[in-house]
């Protein structure tokens, strides 16, 4: 892999930016909350590579009016409306918490301008506990920033630049789905400085109720996540790492549900993955597309699973 990302002592964890991760597998923004109350009922979070909290803003957000998610096939539509408690009350009463545990906390961050990224960046650099920061530019769901952010390449390079500028945490652009060509903005992201790209954030979409004769989802249209976008998702991955190669370390998400899918990504090029909507249904989906990998690495004989990132190109990888 490039400089930035270098396997470590056992065959899943790895080095990126000068941060060890256990493994490459994460949970996703928006679909662990901020981790504790799986922490606190189910297992020990420590054994996940990085924990991606819901999306953070400046002040606190109460989100879209209902209905906010419904089941699609083989899918989910949301639109929650970045609701969160604010950047003050995340760094004062839930970071302590989540401290406690061995794990990479990267904070996904949103604004509804460039100011108000910049100023929950900032606050987010004096905080130790936070690795990380993954650049919101994708939500669909918001009148304000997200998408309209990730949907201009010239906004997103100023956006990117000016956060570069701002923090000294690696920064990790998550991007949009919905654009004709997602080089453009990975483009926009690499002339700002980014240290690397997650893809892909939901597809737009929207279901209509047949006996009320509208659509379901509160604000109409919503994200849509799960199995049904693997596909569009190591599309998007494959492209992007085609272009770069190992030079942009890229974090893979969308319609992960086992270490089959996640593997589809790593191979595409993905260096992590992030695991979403399939917490919903199974909270223990991380830990076991974790086991999945290092079983499969094992049966294949390879020494670590970065051998397998981006093996899928017909381009020698490291
Ligand atoms: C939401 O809060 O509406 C979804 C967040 C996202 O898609 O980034």
């Amino acid at each position: 892999m490039g400089q930035t990302v270098k396997p470590t002592e056992d065959s899943l964890s790895f080095e990126m930016f000068g941060i060890r991760f256990k493994n490459p597998v994460w949970t996703a923004s928006g679909c662990f909350s901020y981790g504790l109350e799986v922490a606190n009922n189910l297992y020990d979070i420590s054994q996940l590579g990085a924990v991606v909290v819901k999306g953070l803003s400046y002040k606190p957000r109460t989100g879209n009016p209902p209905q906010r998610i419904v089941e699609t096939p083989c899918g989910m539509l949301n639109s929650i409306g970045l609701q969160n408690p604010g950047v003050e009350y995340f760094t004062k009463e839930i970071l302590p918490q989540l401290k406690k545990y061995d794990t990479v906390i990267v904070a996904n961050i949103f604004g509804e301008d460039e100011e108000e990224y910049i100023k929950v960046a900032q606050h987010l650099d004096k905080e130790d506990g936070v690795a990380i920061l993954e650049l919101n530019v994708s939500c669909p769901n918001v009148k304000k920033g997200g998408i309209a952010f990730g949907s201009d390449p010239e906004v997103l390079y100023s956006l990117v630049k000016r956060l570069k500028e701002t923090t000294g945490k690696p920064i990790l652009v998550k991007l949009s789905p919905n654009i004709t060509n997602i080089l453009d903005t990975a483009q926009a992201c690499v002339e700002g400085k980014a240290d690397g790209l997650v893809l892909i954030n939901t597809l737009l979409g929207m279901a209509i109720d047949v006996e009320r004769e509208e659509p379901i989802i509160g604000m109409k249209t919503g994200g849509l996540s799960g199995p049904a976008i693997l596909p569009v998702a190591v599309r998007m991955v494959y492209q992007v790492y085609e272009k770069y190669g190992t030079s942009v370390p890229i974090v893979g998400v969308g319609g992960i549900s086992d270490y089959r899918d996640a593997l589809q990504h790593i191979l595409a090029g993905a260096v992590a993955v992030q695991i979403g909507t399939a917490n919903f249904y199974d909270p223990y989906s991380p830990l076991k597309v974790i086991k999945g990998i290092k079983e499969h690495i094992e049966r294949k004989g390879y020494s670590h699973y970065i051998k397998m990132v981006g093996k899928a190109h017909k381009i020698k990888v490291s």
